[in-house]
């Protein structure tokens, strides 16, 4: 059954914010896919329907290999943005192929199981390094003091970019992300376009280095790349890096805020991996499950004669993926509503995507989460909220403003050690 009611749920409203599950659960158990005309897009709500979409080559990310935006009755991409449209252009989660498999080889192969394995001692090293001397001071603001600076010095490892500019990479990135909201305002815009003038500069500044003076490192792997017998574009370098700095960070910090949020409400949940019974591992996997860092994401219809449950959705169209209720489908997890640290089956959440733009970090996220989860488990296996948090007002990109906590026991020794130590 498609719906064309104006506005199933307002993403902006304050009260949707502060839960959004009740209405997601609503959706998904009323309908497949609904139309919202107030929002121009194609709802889809169920998970079978949600993996199907993010695997069917009928539908992209972008439209523009393929159909202009006049065809569609789409606006141009507005001028006054530039400098962020051009940090987009080469962007993996910008491209469709050629260029998307052309530029997702060369990154994929910096993700090997071997090179992301390579970071797992030094991943959970800082973890304990972060975390021990933040619980001896028994409080912390676990998204500030921990989280950020965890991943963002994970990610910059990888790639070989300098960590003396990591509040700036988080302030750019924190405002450019605002970009894939719904609705955005001019202001806000302004500010993004702004931050990915600077984020270009200062990656071309590391392009100009690495070309100087190489080293072992994913910038210098992307300047020294030979692709198809031509070298990567500058363009296509800083759209790379930028991509990997930016998603590389603010899906790992929400997923540690919004999973440690769900311990603090569920502190037997807690207890259990704190105890060894459930491995930090297979708790990430539910921590994804249940309140997952990205809650939609779209993709054009290229293609003529494309439905979903009998409901034709028109080329040209919009869909717009809810992750969240694809989490908390019944017909896949039990009691989904439950946050249950020991669910069998919660690496089935599509937390992570599918298809061609499945998440290529993953693995390194993965890593990150199993770090800090056995370290929390250990520096901090007491821990309540200090005060409660508040949500970023954002949909989209899923989180916290951030997350104050305080062990209930300062003083004592961190006893249990998790599973990786
Ligand atoms: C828990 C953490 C993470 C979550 C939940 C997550 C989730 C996702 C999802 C859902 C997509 C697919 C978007 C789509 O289909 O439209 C995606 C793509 C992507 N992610 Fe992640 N991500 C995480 C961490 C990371 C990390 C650590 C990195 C980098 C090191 C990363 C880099 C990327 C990139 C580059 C893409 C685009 C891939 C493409 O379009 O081919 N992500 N991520």
């Amino acid at each position: 059954m498609a719906v064309t009611e104006r506005l199933f749920f307002d993403p902006s409203d304050p009260e949707f914010i502060a839960d959004p599950y009740p209405t997601l659960n609503r959706l998904r158990e009323s309908v497949r896919v609904f139309y919202d005309e107030g929002w121009e897009r194609w709802f889809v709500t169920r998970h079978e329907d949600v993996r199907s979409c993010l695997r069917d080559k009928r539908l992209g990310r972008n439209f523009r290999h393929v159909l202009s935006p006049e065809e569609i009755g789409v606006p141009p991409l507005d001028s006054r943005w530039e400098a962020f449209w051009q940090s987009e252009r080469w962007s993996l989660l910008w491209l469709e192929p050629p260029d998307h498999t052309r530029i997702r080889k060369l990154v994929a192969s910096a993700f090997t199981p071997r090179s992301v394995e390579a970071l797992r001692e030094p991943a959970r090293e800082l973890a304990r390094e972060l975390l021990e001397p933040l619980a001896e001071a028994g409080r912390m603001e676990l998204l500030y003091d921990y989280a950020q600076p965890y991943s963002i010095a994970v990610i910059c490892r990888m790639l070989g970019v300098p960590l003396d500019r990591h509040r700036d990479l988080l302030d750019w990135s924190h405002r450019m992300v605002k970009m894939y909201e719904f609705d955005v305002p001019d202001e806000a815009a302004e500010r993004a376009n702004r931050a990915a003038e600077e984020f270009q500069e200062y990656v071309r500044g590391l392009i100009r280095e690495r070309r100087a003076y190489p080293r072992d490192d994913m910038v210098t792997a992307l300047v020294e790349a030979r692709v198809e017998g031509g070298r990567l574009s500058d363009d296509e370098i800083i759209s790379t890096v930028i991509v990997l700095l930016n998603a590389g960070h603010e899906a790992s910090v929400n997923t540690l805020g919004n999973g440690m949020l769900a311990f603090a409400r569920h502190p037997e949940q807690w207890a259990r991996v704190v105890g060894g019974e459930v491995p930090a591992a297979g708790a990430g996997e539910e921590m994804i499950r249940f309140d997952p860092p990205l809650q939609l994401f779209e993709r054009w219809v290229l293609a003529d004669g494309f439905e979903i449950g009998g409901v034709p959705i028109p080329r040209g169209a919009k869909i717009a993926m809810l992750f969240g209720a694809a989490n908390r489908d019944p017909r896949v997890f039990e009691r989904p509503d439950e946050f249950d640290v020991g669910r069998e089956n919660a690496a089935q959440h599509i937390g992570f995507g599918g298809g061609i733009h499945v998440c290529i970090g993953a693995p390194l996220a993965r890593v990150e989460l199993e770090a800090s989860v056995d370290a929390l488990c250990r520096y901090w296996p007491d821990f309540e909220l200090a005060e409660e948090p508040r949500r970023t007002g954002a949909f989209v990109i899923w989180g916290l403003e951030g997350l104050k906590v305080r062990r209930t026991c300062p003083g004592t020794v961190p006893g249990h050690v998790g599973s990786g130590q």
